[in-house]
Formats: C-alpha cells, structure tokens, sequence
C-alpha cells in the first residue's frame, strides 16, 4: 500500500469516500494496522486508561505520548500517524511549541488538540509552524471533570451552535482534520455541510469522513460495559488482523456505524 497522507484524507472528503483510523501505541500492533489497510494510527492518550490504568487520560504526559509515537514510527507503517497533545500540554506558546517539537520529531505527521473554538490562536500558531492539526471537538475526554462525565455532548440548540462555530471557525483558521466525539447525528451533518476538511468521527454519526475507534475497544477487550459507539469486530474474527481488515471495511463500505451505535438530538 502507498504511505497515506494528508492529502489522501483529504481527497477522501473531496471524492466523498471514506478512510479508518485505529489507535496503536507500539510498533507490532502499528505493522498489524498497516497491514490491514487501515489508513490512520491515533497514538490517543487513551493510553493513560488503555495501557497505563488510570481512571482519565489526564495524567497522560508528552513524554509518554512522545515514546509511544516512536515506537509506532519504528514501524514505518503506511498509516498517517496522529499523536495527541496531552492534558495542559499546549496550555501556554512555550508549551505548546515543545510539544509539537516532541511529538513530530519522535514520528508524529498531525497533531491532536483537544477543546473548542478556543483552539483557533494554537491552529495558527501550528500552521505557521508547519505542524498540521486535528481539532478534536464534543465529547473532549481531557474536559471530563469540567462536563460532568463522559456525556454526550452536543445536545441542545446553543450546544449545537457552539460546536458547529468551532468547527467552521477552526475549518477557517487552517485545521486540517477536525474530531468529533459522542455528538448527536444531525450535529455531525450540520458540521459536514459547514467545514471543507476531513471530518474523522467517533459516537457521530456515519456522516464523516473517517471513523476511528480505540483498539483494545475495537479488539473487546476493554473491561466494563462497552460505550454505545463501540463495536467488537473481534467478535466474528479469526485474528487481529482479521478484526482490523473487517473494521476497515466496514467504514469504507458505509456499514459501520449503523444506527445502534449512534446517537440522535
Ligand atoms: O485518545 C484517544 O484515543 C482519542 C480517541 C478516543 C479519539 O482521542
């Protein structure tokens, strides 16, 4: 397969076909991803709860997400790597210029932010930079003490007017992918008609562009209930391989998310 860039996320909107993303945070788990045509690894810090145990992703650090992201670019995998900007790691320009130098020198092709309009000055700043951004926007896991829970966001009117805003004005201000976690479907539509740039979805819908989902989710083996947006594609699987390769194409083919899997306004 060719190595996968931005320019092939965004033919993707433009051609209005779809692409995958799984979250990999080492080399053989990258390779096996590579190897399933999925097109995109999100080095999350998800890691926080996925690998390291904690109850949120806030004590994730740049240093964590920073050797993770190596250890999946030792993979040299065909995939578009994305590395997430940790909890207050982009908190100041000091700040948030070491950590894109750490993230993208460690392997990272985009960086993920996470929050709302308030991301427009940090887009720019990255754009000047030459450090491309995923504005990840709705259920945000970093803001988790701030909403409550992990809630579905997006809900009323003026909530769906908030982030329909910070998605155009982010779109405007040189975001190249956006994120939208846990919104209700119709959000998504009015965010698709609204913005230009790939739009990658979790719990949003089968609107987008791209959908991304956690591997060990993906894989059934987070412990606990599974959330609403999650399907084990290990389920009907005879390897991991096998459980990526059914995942990618279920996004491509449009299946996946079905209607169980989202949520409506
Ligand atoms: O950290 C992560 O894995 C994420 C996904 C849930 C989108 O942000």
């Amino acid at each position: 397969m060719a190595k996968i860039t931005l320019n092939t996320l965004k033919k993707h909107r433009t051609d209005a076909t779809r692409f995958s993303m799984v979250t990999a945070y080492d080399a053989c788990f990258a390779s096996v991803a590579s190897d399933s045509g999925i097109d995109s690894i999100l080095v999350g810090d998800s890691l926080g709860m996925v690998l390291q145990g904690h109850a949120s992703t806030l004590p994730v650090t740049v240093s964590d997400i920073a050797y993770h992201t190596a250890c999946v670019a030792a993979a040299s995998p065909d995939c578009l790597i994305v590395s997430d900007v940790p909890f207050m790691a982009s908190a100041t320009t000091q700040d948030a210029v070491e950590t894109a130098r750490a993230l993208m020198q460690a392997g990272a092709h985009v960086v993920k932010v996470e929050g709302g309009r308030n991301l427009v000055d940090l887009v720019k700043l990255y754009r000047d930079q030459g450090v491309p951004t995923c504005c990840h926007l709705g259920l945000t896991p970093q803001f988790v003490h701030q909403f409550g829970g992990y809630r579905v966001q997006g809900r009323t009117d003026e909530a769906a007017k908030r982030l329909l805003d910070a998605a155009a004005s982010l779109d405007q201000a040189g975001a190249d992918l956006l994120l939208l976690e846990c919104v209700p479907n119709q959000v998504t539509e009015a965010i698709m008609e609204a913005t230009s740039v790939p739009v990658i979805g979790i719990g949003a819908g089968p609107s987008t562009t791209g959908q991304v989902l956690v591997m060990h989710d993906l894989l059934g083996i987070t412990p606990g209930k599974p959330a609403r947006f999650v399907k084990n594609f290990m389920q009907d699987a005879s390897s991991i391989q096998q459980a990526f390769e059914d995942f990618d194409r279920a996004v491509k083919q449009g299946v996946f998310p079905s209607p169980e899997h989202c949520f409506e306004q």
